[in-house]
């Protein structure tokens, strides 16, 4: 199946995505995902929500703002949850298990970091659309020749608390030698606008180096995770890692950049080196959304022993 009959409807955008990649580092692929796809991925969240057996402690919050070794890095709960799905409070949510559990998924920031080989029956969506073929034939479009997928996350971005994704690049995460070579596929789930925590990103970022890579290492006996710098003072970006005020908006367009205001369904298609964030949700709506990490799996690529993720020894990253 050619990905050009997918994409928006019209042979020819996908040469249109490839060279907004290239020049941009950031693409919009309208309506990727159908009505029945993200209904299907919303009820998968909810089941999973629902069949949730082993509530996280109420420390597990996600933050990226500059406690995020903190937030993060001194739970096991997080260090392990590669090839797991695991639940990550909201930082200002009231941290509880609900019987009905569209209440408890209020309180979520995020699900991961499994969701595509997730095997309970609300997994199932996660599973098909990771897999699909229009998945992988997009991701071979654009070039990739073995992709494997180390990461999925469902995104809640809640109203009110859903908090903000600090700027940063996709590879200081997923970190491949000698190249960078991640790739996110953002695929929103609900529309997405100014108020309710679109993307940001700085077009043309991604021909700049990682500059971070947030890395396991042993601290005082124990495996804490870290953000290590790749690169000189001069060359770090001024946003990067920084918390912004909901109403940033002036202050990110004088750094360059600019909104990705999309409708749900729509993907937008992430470099791994460019760089991006979204701000709080400030509005009454929800924006969830469901995000794929790949990275080219092919010969002569290897992924970094030193990334916070990891998979048991000697079990590959599932193909697309
Ligand atoms: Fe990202």
């Amino acid at each position: 199946m050619c990905v050009c009959a997918e994409v928006g409807g019209e042979r020819g955008e996908m040469e249109k995505v490839k060279r907004e990649m290239e020049a941009r580092g950031c693409a919009l692929v309208p309506g990727f995902a159908s009505a029945k796809e993200i209904a299907a991925l919303k009820d998968g969240a909810l089941q999973i929500v629902a069949d949730w057996a082993d509530p996280p402690p109420s420390s597990a919050v996600f933050k990226t703002d500059k406690t995020q070794r903190l937030a993060q890095g001194a739970e096991d709960y997080f260090i392990t949850s590669g090839p797991k799905v695991r639940f990550f409070w909201e930082p200002d949510a009231e941290k509880k298990v609900h019987q009905d559990p569209s209440k408890t998924l209020l309180q979520i920031n995020k699900i991961g970091h499994c969701l595509h080989e997730c095997e309970t029956k609300g997994g199932a969506a996660f599973r098909t659309y990771s897999h699909s073929t229009k998945v992988r034939e997009l991701v071979l479009q654009l070039g990739y020749k073995q992709p494997v997928l180390p990461q999925s996350m469902y995104i809640v971005k809640n109203p009110r608390i859903g908090s903000e994704v600090t700027s940063h690049q996709d590879s200081s995460f997923l970190f491949t030698e000698p190249t960078p070579t991640c790739l996110g596929l953002w695929l929103a789930l609900d529309d997405c606008e100014l108020d309710n925590g679109c993307l940001w990103f700085r077009p043309g970022s991604h021909q700049e180096p990682v500059r971070r890579q947030f890395v396991r290492k042993v601290d005082g006996g124990r495996t804490v995770m870290d953000f290590q710098q790749l690169v000189s003072d001069d060359q770090m970006s001024a946003l990067e890692g920084r918390s912004l005020a909901p109403d940033s908006a002036d202050l990110l367009k004088s750094h360059g950049f600019v909104p990705v205001p999309c409708k749900a369904g729509d993907l937008v298609l992430i470099h791994g080196q460019v760089e991006h964030l979204s701000l709080t949700n400030t509005s009454d709506r929800p924006r969830h959304t469901f995000q794929l990490h790949l990275v080219e799996g092919a010969p002569g690529i290897k992924w970094s022993e030193r990334n916070w993720l990891q998979y048991p020894r000697g079990t590959p990253f599932p193909r697309l």
